[in-house]
């Protein structure tokens, strides 16, 4: 039981997971510089933000790559410190990477269990893998592959993306962030895995989707968050904005938003933001950048 769910019983569970004022900095280059986000159980999370915003850092802090150098990171209310991947894991949080890193020579099956086999003795336990998988692919309604003994080498982009997602939930996961999914896919193999993606957060999970896509984001997202050079421009219920909305606090860090959701300009160059006027209590939330410059 959480701290929040002591507090005030009758609320909503706290999110999955909960990012408040992130930074990190490469030496010299403040890749974030004060990021906040809620991902909810049950929703899909849209992540956008123009080349550069900060979207691609921010999922590899969450997922342990590079920790965040400071900022408070929140797992089902609790505060926590993700410092690898393995405690990202250990939390249940899995990223589909862009590029998937799957191994072609290898079938669906050994793919879906990379570095996790399942062993009996010194062998790999072939079968219960097989079962696993069969298992994991029919509860999401995966029904294009023909046989799940397939080489990856021989599947459609929108297949691989369908293991790699599918190779993710097979851990206990809670929170699955997935990396531009459809970004190299063609018009149905998106729909696919869009329905996919959905099909996750009805399943109970809290799914961050990173995407440029806005029909993507406006077709699937529950909430949408947006970066700007580092900072977030703000977080709001998909239901509640528009595409122009979200396109502008894309390109200038700022939107005539619904009330209660108006995030001020960001200055490009301001070297810190206002903590200040940060809040991340629910996720129709704007965070607020400094305009000292
Ligand atoms: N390992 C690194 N070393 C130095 N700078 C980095 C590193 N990784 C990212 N950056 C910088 O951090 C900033 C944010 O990069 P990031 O890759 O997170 O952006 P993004 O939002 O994912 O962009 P895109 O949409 O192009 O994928 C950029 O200025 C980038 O050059
Ligand atoms: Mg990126």
């Amino acid at each position: 039981m959480t701290q929040a769910a002591h507090a005030a019983p009758d609320l909503a569970p706290p999110p999955t997971l909960e990012v408040r004022g992130g930074r990190k900095n490469f030496g010299a280059v403040h890749a974030l510089r004060g990021v906040d986000l809620v991902a909810r159980a049950g929703e899909v999370t849209a992540l956008v933000g123009d080349n550069g915003a900060g979207k691609s850092t921010m999922i590899k802090c969450v997922a342990g790559i590079y920790p965040f150098d400071a900022g408070e990171v929140l797992f089902e209310g609790e505060a926590t410190h993700i410092s690898s991947p393995a405690d990202a894991n250990a939390l249940g949080v899995e990223v589909v990477y862009q590029d998937l890193a799957l191994c072609d020579n290898l079938d669906i099956v050994h793919n879906m269990f990379l570095g996790r086999e399942l062993k009996k003795g010194f062998r790999l336990d072939e079968s219960a893998m097989e079962t696993r998988a069969a298992e994991v692919l029919a509860s999401l309604s995966v029904r294009t592959v023909r046989s799940i003994r397939q080489h990856v080498a021989s599947l459609s982009g929108g297949q691989r993306q369908t293991v790699a997602i599918a190779r993710a939930v097979l851990w206990n996961s809670k929170l699955v962030i997935l990396d531009e999914p459809t970004a190299a896919l063609g018009v149905a193999q998106t729909e696919q895995v869009l329905q996919l993606v959905r099909r996750l957060a009805d399943a109970g999970l809290a799914v961050v989707l990173v995407s440029h896509n806005m029909n993507d984001v406006f077709e699937v997202a529950d909430s949408i968050n947006v970066l700007y050079l580092g900072q977030t421009a703000a977080q709001v219920r998909t239901k509640d904005t528009s595409r122009t909305e979200v396109i502008e606090l894309i390109t200038s860090g700022s939107a005539g938003m619904a009330p209660g959701a108006v995030a001020p300009k960001i200055s490009p160059d301001a070297p810190e933001r206002a903590t200040s006027a940060t809040a991340t209590t629910s996720d129709a939330t704007t965070t607020n950048g400094s305009t000292s410059a």
